[in-house]
C-alpha cells in the first residue's frame, strides 16, 4: 500500500494542463453500450474508476483499448446485461450502466452500491423513473432488476436535481417510445458533456444545461468520438492548493463558468483570479481570509470542492460556518484534519471552522478522494511532515496527483508504507 509523504511549508507555482473529468467520462463510456460498433473517448484521464469501468465494460462483452489519453470502446450486438457485485462495490459509479443497458437489452441486473464514506446514497429517483417508463424493476438478493422490452417516455419531476438519477433517466429515454421530459434535472457540466455526446450519436434532446431536460426517443443510435469535458474539481482543488501556499499558477482546459462560484469564493478569500477562455490564473498573496461555503447542486457551490475549502479555511484568519446539502458524512473527514491542529466543529450539516495560523504536520487518513485531497491540501502547508494513508482514494480520481504538485514545486513523495 502507498502513502503521500508530504514536507510542508512550499509555496506552488505553476502551469498546468487539466484532465477529463471523472465524473463525466464514466458515464460517457457506458452510454457508448447504446449504439453497437466502435466508439472512441479522447481526453480520458489516467484513473483507477476509469480502469475499473473498462473491466466492467468487458465483462459486458465490449472491446475496450486504452492507450494513453484515448479509449476506445467496441459494443457488441448483444451485451450482456449483468453488473456483478465484485466490481460494483470497488466503484458505485458502475450504476450508471442501469439506463443504457435497459435501453440496450431490455434487461439490466445491476448490483446494488450500497453507501459509501460520504453517505446512504439512495437510488429511489433512478428505480421510480425507470418504473414511470414501463420497467419492472426489483431489489433481489442484492441486486436491482430491471426489465422492459421498449421502454415509454414519461414526465419525470425529480425530488432533487440528482446528477446520477439524470444521467439514468437520458441514457434510458434517449431510444424510448415518444417523449420523456426532465424536470429539475441536474446542471452540471458533466450532464451537458453527455447530452452532448448523445446527440452526437444520433439522440433527440432538447434543454441541454436546463432544469427541464426534453428527449425524443429515436430507433437507435450510432457510435461516436467525443472528448471528455475537463475535470473542474481537478482544476478547482489545484487553486485550493495555490491559495493556501500563496503561489500563482495558470491552470488550462477549463472554462471559468465551470468553477464561478468556487473562485468567487477564492477572490473573497483574498486571491486574484483572473480568466479568459479556457486558461483561468491564480495567485495569492496574503493569509486568506475565512470565507463561508454552502454546498448545492451546480451552479451551486460543489461539494466535491467542500474539503479542499475547509483545508483553506483551516489556516484562514477570522472564522467561517461550511454547510453540506449532498452527503451526509462528508464532514467525517475533520477528525483527521483535526489531527494537523485544525480547529472544526461539527453540527449536523454545519461545520465551524477557526482559522489557525499554522496546521502542524501529523499522519491522517483520506476516508474518501475529496477528503484525501483536503488532507493533502493541509499537509502542504503543515509545519513538518505529514503522512496520508488511504490514498488510493485519491489514485481513483486524480490522475498523477503527486506528480502533477512536484511540478508545482511541493515536496511530495509517494511511498511504500
Ligand atoms: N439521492 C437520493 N436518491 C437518488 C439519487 C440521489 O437520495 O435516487 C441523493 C444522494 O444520496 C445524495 C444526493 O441525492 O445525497 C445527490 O446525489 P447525486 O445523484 O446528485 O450524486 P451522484 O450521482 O451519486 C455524482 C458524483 C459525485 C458528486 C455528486 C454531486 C459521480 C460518479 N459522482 O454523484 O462525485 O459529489 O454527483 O455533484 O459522478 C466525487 O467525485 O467525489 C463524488 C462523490
Amino acid at each position: 500500500m502507498s502513502v503521500f509523504r508530504i514536507e510542508g511549508g512550499e509555496t506552488l507555482h505553476g502551469e498546468v494542463v487539466v484532465p477529463g473529468a471523472k465524473n463525466s467520462v464514466l458515464k460517457l463510456m457506458a452510454a457508448t453500450l447504446l449504439a453497437p460498433g466502435l466508439s472512441t473517448l479522447t481526453n480520458v484521464p489516467d484513473i483507477e474508476d476509469v480502469t475499473i469501468m473498462a473491466e466492467l465494460l468487458r465483462r459486458l462483452g465490449c472491446e475496450v483499448t486504452h492507450s494513453g489519453e484515448n479509449i476506445s470502446i467496441n459494443v457488441p450486438d448483444k451485451p450482456d446485461h449483468r453488473a456483478d457485485y465484485d466490481l460494483v462495490r470497488k466503484m458505485r459509479a458502475s450504476i450508471c450502466v442501469l439506463g443504457p443497458l435497459i435501453a440496450r437489452c431490455g434487461a439490466a441486473d445491476v448490483a446494488v452500491p450500497g453507501g459509501d464514506n460520504i453517505g446512504s446514497r439512495g437510488l429511489d429517483m433512478h428505480v421510480e423513473a425507470l418504473r414511470k417508463m414501463g420497467a419492472q424493476v426489483n431489489n433481489e438478493h442484492g441486486y436491482l432488476l430491471a426489465e422492459c422490452q421498449l421502454l415509454t417516455g414519461a414526465h419525470i419531476s425529480l425530488d432533487f436535481p440528482s446528477v446520477g438519477a439524470t444521467e439514468t433517466i437520458l441514457m434510458a429515454a434517449v431510444t424510448a417510445r415518444g417523449e420523456t421530459i426532465i424536470e429539475n434535472a441536474a446542471r452540471e457540466p458533466e450532464i451537458v458533456d453527455i447530452c452532448e455526446m448523445l446527440v452526437e450519436m444520433g439522440a433527440d434532446i432538447s434543454g441541454i444545461g436546463t432544469s427541464t431536460i426534453t428527449i425524443t426517443g429515436v430507433s437507435a443510435l450510432t457510435p461516436v468520438s467525443h472528448r471528455v469535458v475537463s475535470d473542474r474539481i481537478v482544476a478547482g482543488t489545484w487553486a485550493v492548493a495555490v491559495a493556501m501556499t500563496r503561489g500563482d499558477l495558470t491552470i488550462h482546459g477549463v472554462p471559468a463558468e465551470h468553477l464561478a462560484l468556487p473562485l468567487e469564493k477564492l477572490q473573497s478569500a483574498g486571491a486574484q483570479v483572473d480568466s479568459g477562455g479556457q486558461t483561468i490564473q491564480i495567485r495569492m498573496d496574503v493569509r486568506p481570509q475565512c470565507i463561508d461555503v454552502v454546498t448545492l447542486p451546480f451552479p451551486g457551490f460543489p461539494t466535491d470542492l467542500q474539503p479542499q475549502f475547509i483545508a483553506l479555511n483551516s489556516i484562514g484568519q477570522g472564522a467561517a460556518l461550511v454547510t453540506e446539502n449532498l452527503f451526509e458524512a462528508r464532514f467525517r473527514f475533520v477528525q483527521e484534519l483535526a489531527r494537523l491542529g485544525a480547529d472544526v466543529r461539527t453540527d449536523g450539516h454545519h461545520a465551524l471552522i477557526r482559522g489557525k495560523e499554522g496546521l502542524s504536520g501529523a499522519p491522517v487518513e483520506a476516508t474518501d478522494i475529496r477528503a484525501g485531497a483536503g488532507l493533502v491540501l493541509a499537509g502542504l502547508v503543515a509545519q513538518g511532515n505529514t503522512t496520508v494513508y488511504g490514498v488510493g482514494h485519491i489514485d481513483r480520481g486524480y490522475a498523477g496527483f503527486v506528480e502533477t504538485l512536484q511540478g508545482f514545486g511541493a515536496k511530495i513523495l509517494r511511498v511504500d508504507d
